[in-house]
C-alpha cells in the first residue's frame, strides 16, 4: 500500500485535475449505516425494497419510518477524517469535482465546494401531487407526512430506484470525469448505475483510477490502484 500511496502523492504534486465518486462507505465512520452491509436490511427489507416508488406505494408508512430513522441518525453525525481529507484534496487540485451518491450532505458540512448529489438529499421533501417542496431539517417527521397545500403524500427528495437523476447532473459528472487526470472511487459497492459507470468512463478517458474500499467491488477491475481499508484512515495518508 505504501508504494501505491507514494504513486498517488507524486501525481498530486503535479496539481492534477481530480474527480471523485463517493458512496455510503465514506460516511460509515461517521456512523451512517451503509445500504448493502450487514446493517443494510431494515425489518427484512433491502434498500431496493424501500427506496422505490413501488416500495412506497405498497407501504408509505414503513418507507417513511425508515427515512425518519435515517434522518434521526444523521442529526448528531459529523463529517469524519475521510470527508475532511477530500476538502484538502480539492485545494491540491487544479480542478476538482466531487460526485456523491450520498444523501446525507456530510461533504458540504465538511466544507467541500461544488458537490454533485446524484441521488438528491434526504432533507428536502416534496409533494407527490402538487409542486410543493421545501427543506425540512426537523428529524421527527410524522410517519405520514402530508402536503400543507393539498394534503397529498410528501416524499423525501431522494432519487429512488427506477427514477431519473436530477436533470443534467450526469452530464456534468461525466464531463468532469473525462477531463480528470486522477479519479477516486471511494466507499461504494459500485453496483448502482449510472453512478458506478463513472469508473469505466474514467479509465477509458485516460485517468489514473484509484479505488478505496474495505473490499473489492466490480470497479476493482478498472482500478489502477486498489487501496483496501477505511477511507477515513487511507485518505488522510495521501495528503
Ligand atoms: P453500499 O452500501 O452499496 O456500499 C457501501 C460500500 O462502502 C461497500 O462496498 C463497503 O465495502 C464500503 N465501505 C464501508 N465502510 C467503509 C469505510 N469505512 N471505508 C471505505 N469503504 C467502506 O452503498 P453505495 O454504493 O453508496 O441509492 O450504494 C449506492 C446506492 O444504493 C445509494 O446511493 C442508494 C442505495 O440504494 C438510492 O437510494 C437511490
Amino acid at each position: 500500500m505504501k508504494d501505491s500511496i507514494d504513486d498517488i502523492k507524486a501525481i498530486l504534486a503535479l496539481r492534477p485535475k481530480i474527480a471523485v465518486l463517493t458512496g455510503a462507505g465514506i460516511s460509515a465512520e461517521s456512523g451512517v449505516p451503509t445500504f448493502r452491509g450487514s446493517d443494510g436490511y431494515w425489518k427484512g427489507k433491502s434498500a431496493e425494497d424501500l427506496a422505490s416508488m413501488q416500495g412506497f406505494s405498497q407501504d408509505p408508512h414503513g418507507v417513511w419510518e425508515w427515512y425518519n430513522l435515517r434522518r434521526q441518525k444523521l442529526k448528531d453525525i459529523k463529517p469524519n477524517p475521510g470527508h475532511d481529507a477530500l476538502v484538502r484534496l480539492e485545494e491540491l487540485a487544479s480542478s476538482f469535482t466531487l460526485v456523491t451518491q450520498n444523501v446525507d450532505r456530510l461533504h458540504q458540512q465538511a466544507g467541500s465546494g461544488q458537490v454533485l448529489e446524484l441521488h438528491g438529499s434526504i432533507w428536502p421533501v416534496r409533494c407527490m401531487d402538487c409542486d410543493y417542496q421545501e427543506d425540512r431539517f426537523q428529524v421527527d417527521l410524522p410517519a405520514e407526512p402530508r402536503c400543507p397545500d393539498c394534503k397529498g403524500w410528501l416524499r423525501p427528495g431522494v432519487v429512488w430506484f427506477g427514477e431519473a437523476l436530477p436533470f443534467g447532473i450526469m452530464e456534468k459528472a461525466d464531463h468532469a470525469v473525462r477531463m480528470a487526470d486522477l479519479f477516486f472511487i471511494i466507499g461504494t459497492s459500485a453496483v448502482v448505475w449510472p453512478a458506478a459507470g463513472l469508473a469505466w468512463t474514467a479509465r477509458e478517458a485516460g485517468a489514473k483510477v484509484v479505488e478505496i474500499n474495505l473490499e473489492e467491488t466490480p470497479a476493482t477491475e478498472v482500478a489502477h490502484i486498489s487501496l483496501l481499508g477505511k477511507s477515513g484512515e487511507i485518505l488522510p495518508q495521501l495528503l
